[in-house]
């Protein structure tokens, strides 16, 4: 259990990839809290790209330069490995208006479930407000360039994924 003055944040995802937008969203998460514990959801009903291992690994290669920032992947219920973590307050990065319907369903679910639990909403900064995961793997699936969207470790994995089947549109 977290000391009652270290203040301690969990910022879930499916991080399928992790993006400059979640890098960004930690930077200043981190001049909030002390300690920021990245939390990579095992989550198949997404259909991941990348196995939860290599979405870890990833994490880890492009938050190196961080030094209060830990990985951890969690499967089943965010809260109960909130709480496992003896960690109660939860980050979520928002995006566009749209995003809000989702967040309300889910802090309230979540807080119902945990109520010692509190979310704090970081907006993303506007340079990276139109990307998703999803959005860059579909560039890269078509051949596009993601290059200053993802860190450098992702842009690799998803060079060495799509690569050669990588699929380009004529003129
Ligand atoms: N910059 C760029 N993109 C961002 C972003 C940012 N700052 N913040 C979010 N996004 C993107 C994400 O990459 C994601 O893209 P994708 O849908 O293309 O993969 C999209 O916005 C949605 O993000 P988010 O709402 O955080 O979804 P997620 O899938 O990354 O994470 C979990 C959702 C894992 C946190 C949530 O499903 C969970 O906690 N699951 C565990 C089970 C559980 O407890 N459920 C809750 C019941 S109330």
């Amino acid at each position: 259990m977290e000391s009652v003055n270290s203040r301690v944040a969990v910022y879930p995802g499916s991080f399928d990839p992790i993006t400059m937008g979640h890098i960004d969203l930690i930077e200043r998460a981190l001049t909030i809290f002390d300690r920021v514990i990245v939390a990579v959801a095992n989550n198949p009903r997404k259909n991941p790209l990348f196995p939860t291992d290599m979405r870890e690994r990833l994490i880890r290669e492009s938050v190196a330069r961080f030094d209060r920032v830990e990985v951890t992947t969690f499967s089943g219920l965010l809260v109960e490995h909130m709480e496992q973590l003896g960690v109660r307050v939860l980050i979520r990065g928002r995006r566009a208006l749209s995003d809000f319907g989702y967040e309300f369903q889910f802090s309230h679910m979540n807080k119902r479930m945990s109520p010692g639990i509190e979310t704090v909403f970081l907006m993303t900064s506007e340079r990276y407000f139109y990307i998703s995961s999803s959005i860059i793997k579909e560039v890269v699936r078509f051949g596009g360039d993601v290059s200053g969207l993802v860190p450098p470790p992702v842009e690799s994995a998803l060079k060495s994924k799509f690569g050669k089947n990588s699929i380009k549109t004529k003129g």
